[in-house]
């Protein structure tokens, strides 16, 4: 099945679905020509609608990458406060290279890595969570290493009313550490996961353009507001279970140049092993949450 849509001026983008519950990819189109008047608006309409975005063959460059991220809001900085005077921001890497090779299975980079394929929404530890992560496969692996987005709007959806309902009412607990915790202590214990204070944040973010509610949840998540820990901690793992059976889940196999978007206010997202021998490099900006997407209802509620 595919759709064609009127893109910008003189354009016209297919569209064919990732997903029966989530995504499109979008053929015909060179993101190096989108602006935020032409090209954008529909692009963006169609994050709304289906949270999730593939299209290959792309050739950004990082300045390219950055152009086309600012189209969405401000590009996050985790590292702005370690950044010397003078020194440039540059786009993330999420890869296991080094000059010497790729990083050793138990070293803290490689943990490190591990701990994103626990599911979870990007930057929930911040003071304003992430609205999307773009990234674009530079670097693949000859097997593995798929990149795996599950629908939580979708998830949300199909649970019961009693649980819709009493999700409405809660609210969750996060911290970056938490979920360095899960894989390793010692890892858990750097500064750079210790840079922002614990961030509580309703279990339900509702999209203002669609009104489609998801549940917000993330591997960062470590306690439920008003739960003893224990029991806290067995809701969270029971929600994300619940949300990321194979009926929400598209598991996306990387080849170089594939720019993969997605809505993290309604999708969680995991990577998967790859064999370690091999190195693997995307690169990742993830823009921040404003306003005009719901950031102020989820702090007001
Ligand atoms: C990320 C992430 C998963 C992967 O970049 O935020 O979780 O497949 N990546 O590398
Ligand atoms: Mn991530």
């Amino acid at each position: 099945m595919r759709s064609i849509r009127a893109f910008g001026a003189a354009r016209t983008v297919e569209t064919t679905p990732l997903h029966p519950r989530l995504g499109v990819e979008l053929h015909g189109l060179d993101l190096r020509d989108v602006t935020a008047k032409s090209g954008y608006p529909g692009l963006r309409a169609l994050f709304e609608t289906h949270s999730a975005l593939l299209i290959r063959n792309q050739t950004l460059t990082d300045a390219d990458h950055m152009a086309f991220a600012s189209l969405f809001g401000p590009i996050e900085d985790r590292k702005a406060d370690e950044r010397k005077e003078g020194e440039a921001f540059e786009v993330p890497r999420v890869s296991n290279e080094t000059p010497g090779g790729v990083t050793d299975a138990d070293d803290l980079h490689s943990l490190n890595l591990k701990s994103n394929m626990l599911w979870h929404a990007d930057s929930t530890f911040m003071p304003a969570p992430a609205l999307t992560n773009i990234l674009i496969a530079r670097v693949v692996t000859s097997e593995g290493g798929n990149t795996e987005l599950a629908s939580s709007r979708a998830a949300f959806a199909d649970f019961p009313e009693d649980l819709k309902a009493r999700l409405r009412g809660l609210r969750f607990r996060h911290h970056y550490s938490h979920s360095r915790a899960r894989i390793s202590p010692e890892l858990a214990a750097l500064p750079m996961f210790h840079k922002w204070p614990e961030q509580s944040w309703p279990a339900v973010w509702k999209n203002p353009v669609t009104g489609d509610e998801a549940l917000y949840i993330a591997s960062h998540a470590f306690a439920v507001e008003g739960l003893e820990e224990k029991e806290g901690q067995a809701l969270i793992d029971d929600l994300t279970e619940r949300a990321t059976v194979p009926d929400y889940v598209y598991s996306h196999r990387w080849a170089p140049g594939d720019v993969l978007i997605w809505d993290q206010r309604a999708v969680l997202h995991r990577g998967t092993p790859w064999p370690p021998d091999e190195p693997r490099t995307l690169t990742s900006l993830c823009v921040t949450t404003t306003e005009a997407d719901g950031l102020a209802d989820m702090r007001a509620r």
